[in-house]
């Protein structure tokens, strides 16, 4: 039997995460172990029950306004006892949170191979986004197995120094994610959507959350929200706010009162899924929603100053807006304005992946570690 323990912490990571953990649940060959940092608890517990999956660990580590050094210390200690107990033979992590680097840290301290899902993405700016463009550099430096989502992902994986017989191209889970949930096809819509929303309004989704546009850029992002309600009466902008207290105290002063503009909690995936597809287009600092947003067509208006997605970028599916007031206002007056801008980012295909990344990973581990062999076709990319 093949021990396979799985580290995530955060709400992305576990939608990221679930679709290979439903997989390693399916092989005879392998016992999964499911480890929850819950970094997140509400927003994790959503995704837990969601893909209806179980943890065999739980750290429980989140605290209110934690920081990345109690996220780090509390994950390292939590996991010294688990590795211990379990010895797994090979961990998976997934992305570029805290959690993903200390999960990858302490499996290091205890030789144990480490494997990263969605390897490779880079910005080369060390600060943006911060803390996750150093944690994925640290995790690719542990990584005995690097899952690059995108063949630009691989590219940058042999820049940093990978050996190409380590890496492999496998798309990125999310796809396999959202497949699941589009073939389940169950969002159920909080009342507060479904009192505020008027069918003959375009819908503009909204989501930011990244530490690096907290305090002053979100705030700009929100005065640039209020200028499109304003101008455009015929939109209504649904903003997802994240839990962070953060976010929080500048979403809500700037844009609660805001005729067209609704707050939401953060929901659960398939109605978060749901809202996008009733969208006309989609506004955020997510990377995650970049990645989603073209396999349901529609136009992604990325709200930092620079992405680790540029494939979105060149397929045509995303534009940079940064957290500038008046480049938000524009891009978004140009999808809202010119049809034939906005038909051609709707339509352009999805770079991230093809549904079957999550399948790609389980073989390349029985590969690995000798267990079966399996034929392995790459993602084309
Ligand atoms: C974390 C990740 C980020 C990822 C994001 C997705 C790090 C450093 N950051 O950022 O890479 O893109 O998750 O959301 O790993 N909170 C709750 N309940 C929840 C979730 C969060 O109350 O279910 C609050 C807590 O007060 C917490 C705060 O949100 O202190 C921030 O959470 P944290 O994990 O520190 O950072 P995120 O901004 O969520």
């Amino acid at each position: 039997m093949l021990k396979v323990m799985t580290v995530f912490g955060t709400r992305p990571e576990g939608i990221k995460m679930a679709p290979v953990v439903m997989k390693l649940k399916s092989e005879k060959n392998i016992q999964p172990i499911v480890v929850l940092t819950a970094q997140h608890r509400q927003m994790l517990d959503q995704v837990m029950s969601l893909f209806d999956l179980q943890s065999d660990y739980d750290l429980n580590i989140m605290k209110d306004r934690q920081t990345l050094s109690d996220i780090t210390v509390r994950v390292l200690t939590g996991l010294e006892k688990v590795m211990e107990e379990s010895k797994p033979d090979v961990v998976l992590v997934q992305g570029d949170t805290t959690t993903a680097f200390a999960g990858a840290l302490s499996a290091f301290y205890h030789k144990i191979p480490v494997g990263h899902i969605e390897a490779g993405l880079r910005t080369d700016d060390m600060y943006n986004p911060f803390p996750e463009e150093m944690n994925r550099r640290i995790v690719s430096s542990l990584a005995s197995l690097h899952f690059a989502p995108t063949r630009e992902a691989k590219e940058n994986l042999l820049k940093f120094g990978v050996e190409e017989s380590k890496i492999y191209l496998t798309g990125n889970t999310v796809v396999d994610a959202l497949q699941y949930i589009l073939s389940k096809d169950n969002a159920v819509y909080p009342k507060d959507f479904v009192d505020f929303h008027d069918d003959k309004k375009k819908i503009l989704f909204v989501e930011t959350h990244r530490r690096e546009n907290l305090g002053e850029p979100m705030r700009k992002i929100c005065r640039a929200l209020k200028r499109i309600v304003d101008k455009y009466k015929d939109i209504e902008i649904v903003f997802s706010v994240h839990r962070n207290p953060a976010v929080r105290e500048v979403v809500f002063p700037e844009l609660s009162n805001v005729e067209r503009v609704l707050l939401m909690d953060p929901v659960d995936y398939p109605v978060m899924i749901g809202l996008m597809k009733k969208s006309f287009f989609v506004l955020t600092d997510s990377g995650g929603l970049q990645e989603e947003a073209p396999s349901i067509g529609k136009p992604v208006v990325v709200l930092r100053e620079n992405t680790e997605r540029p494939e979105g970028l060149r397929a045509g599916t995303a534009v940079l807006a940064g957290t500038d007031e008046n480049k938000i206002f524009e891009l978004s007056s140009q999808l809202l304005e010119d049809n034939k801008v906005y038909e051609k980012m709707s339509k352009a295909i999805n770079p991230y992946g093809d549904g079957k990344a999550s399948e790609r990973i389980v073989d390349i581990l029985l590969n690995f570690k000798g267990v079966e062999t399996r034929q392995i076709e790459e993602f084309a990319g």
